[in-house]
């Protein structure tokens, strides 16, 4: 199996560099933007494009393995992860970013068996830069090896977070709550690149200490957080315990001293998971 998983990175690699080709051309030309759940949550043909040509491009090679990928469950496919080997894509992380030509741009793909990450490749397509990890055998960027930063003290750290794309008022009251109590730790600063898989990449590199946020989802979250782990870092829930993908809930840190300074601040709530089963219609009035 070993030596399956390995081709199966090696093969997840190529078509993501294959794809960073695909989003770099897209950007000389227009743009047609759709929305998904509001008008904040953007969509563009080449999302779609990209997702369809790494699926292709796996199937090709491994026809019984299976996929999660943000178009497709877009699309109504399901978002359900079992112990099979799956493919977890996200074609574009960054999509806002894609849009106003903001230069972080990420193709994000994650390989589970039997619900653990056995490899991650996170491009950083604009940069050029290829993150990838695979379990048990450190993180890379460009074929360099990757550690976490070896910071201690909350203040003398760089956080990284986003506001993702909920505008319930009451949603973003509670991500300015923990914002506000982030900064008046206080920490050296606070940043986001626009996209999750690059962040974790960030705090995977040593540069930012941690990143957390609520709401975003298992494609944007499966392949960095093996970059972190592998890094030395640690992945958790917000709330400080084990992390779980499908939550919508992310505190990714260089290490415990940080991530459990981080739990004291930020205000936890529940998005409906990424696994919830679709909402039942109620039956139209005749
Ligand atoms: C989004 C980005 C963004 C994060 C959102 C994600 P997308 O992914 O990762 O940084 O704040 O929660 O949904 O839509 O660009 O793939
Ligand atoms: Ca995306």
């Amino acid at each position: 199996m070993t030596d399956l998983w390995q081709s199966a990175m090696d093969h997840g690699v190529a078509v993501a560099r294959t794809a960073g080709k695909v989003v770099r051309e897209a950007l000389r030309d227009d743009r047609k933007v759709m929305t998904k759940s509001s008008s904040v949550d953007l969509v563009t043909q080449t999302d779609q494009q990209v997702e369809q040509l790494i699926i292709q491009s796996v199937k090709e090679k491994f026809p019984t393995h299976r996929f999660i990928g943000e178009e497709s469950v877009a699309a109504g496919e399901p978002c359900v992860l079992t112990d099979e080997p799956t493919w977890i894509i996200d074609p574009i992380d960054g999509t806002t970013n894609f849009v106003h030509s903001f230069p972080f741009v990420a193709i994000s793909i994650g390989f589970s068996v039997k619900k653990q990450m056995e490899f991650g490749v996170v491009y950083s397509c604009l940069e050029d830069k290829m993150y990838t990890a695979r379990r048990g055998r450190g993180a890379f960027c460009n074929g360099e090896p990757l550690q976490v930063s070896q910071q201690q003290d909350i203040g003398q750290s760089i956080i990284a977070t986003e506001f993702g794309s909920n505008r319930d008022p009451e949603v973003v009251d509670k991500i300015f709550t923990s914002l506000r109590s982030v900064l008046s730790i206080p920490v050296h600063g606070v940043r986001g690149a626009g996209t999750a898989a690059i962040n974790m990449c960030l705090v995977a590199s040593g540069c930012v200490e941690a990143y957390y946020e609520i709401g975003m989802h298992v494609w944007d979250l499966a392949a960095g957080s093996l970059i972190i782990s592998e890094a030395g870092g640690v992945v958790l829930d917000v709330e400080g315990g084990p992390a779980d993908l499908m939550s919508r809930r992310i505190l990714a840190a260089n290490n415990r001293t940080i991530a459990d300074r981080l739990v004291e601040e930020i205000v936890s709530f529940s998005p409906v998971r990424d696994d919830a089963p679709p909402p039942v219609e109620a039956p139209s009035k005749q």
